[in-house]
């Protein structure tokens, strides 16, 4: 099945988590003049960025996206914000179950499922992420981890869903996992999206995240199966970003 499928375009995303004030719209500007034409790429700053990154990206195939986001559509939910109102602001996509949500929020499959599910219906992309933590991987659980993550967190329909692969042991560490280790992984969700999805699984775009750098993202985004990367870390200065979408 992998073997027919059409290669999909690169998708590279930034994830700024709680870093960037006005002046890192410096950085959106300078990323949105240099977008390569073959890959898309995306900045998920801050909330409170989103609606001058857009503006900052206007004109450019930068596109801008969010961290998070609530189920609901509205309601009494002092803080949180809603898919409707991410779009409003002009952002076209949302990462969600983020690993560091999951760990300091309390996010579970059920709970980012229904964020995606939200998302989706208001139009934006999804990005739905996974992955193990360093005892996992270590007891040998790391498929069944991710299967179980999966299971619980993939919405019902394929349409506009990027999954992102995130060994939670490699973000923001400076480790990766081998490119054996991620063939093999990325392999297994392409199996569990295919058998939950049918052919439209296969065109499904699965990126690589953790400790993804300008050094190693040209040998991570080889790997079959890696249809782009999140970047946490070297998304932050846009010459970084740019070298890791000219890897792709
Ligand atoms: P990192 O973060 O690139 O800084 O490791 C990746 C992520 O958490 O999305």
């Amino acid at each position: 099945m992998t073997a027919s499928r059409a290669r999909p375009r690169k998708f590279i995303v930034g994830n700024w988590k709680m870093h960037g004030v006005g002046a890192a719209l410096a950085e959106i500007r300078a990323v949105a003049a240099a977008v390569p034409d073959q890959i898309d790429l995306a900045i998920c700053p801050p909330f409170t960025l989103i609606e001058r990154a857009v503006r900052a990206a206007a004109g450019s195939r930068l596109r801008i996206g969010a961290q998070n986001l609530h189920a609901a559509a509205q309601g009494a939910h002092t803080g949180d914000i809603s898919a409707a109102m991410l779009a409003d602001a002009g952002a076209s996509l949302v990462i969600v179950g983020h690993s560091e949500r999951r760990a300091d929020c309390g996010e579970t499959d059920a709970v980012v499922r229904a964020k995606a599910e939200a998302a989706i219906a208001a139009g934006l992309d999804a990005i739905v992420c996974v992955g193990e933590t360093e005892a996992q991987r270590d007891a040998g659980d790391a498929e069944a981890v991710v299967a179980a993550q999966l299971a619980g967190s993939l919405p019902a329909a394929p349409d506009r869903l990027t999954l992102a692969y995130e060994p939670v042991w490699a973000i923001g560490t400076g480790r990766t996992p081998t490119p054996a280790d991620v063939a093999a992984m990325h392999a297994s969700i392409r199996a569990a999206l295919v058998a939950r999805y049918g052919d439209a699984g296969a065109s499904v775009r699965i990126l690589y995240g953790g400790s993804v750098n300008p050094a190693n993202a040209r040998e991570l985004l080889a790997v079959p199966n890696v249809d782009g990367a999140l970047v946490g870390g070297a998304s932050l200065v846009a010459t970084s970003l740019l070298a890791i979408a000219a890897a792709a």
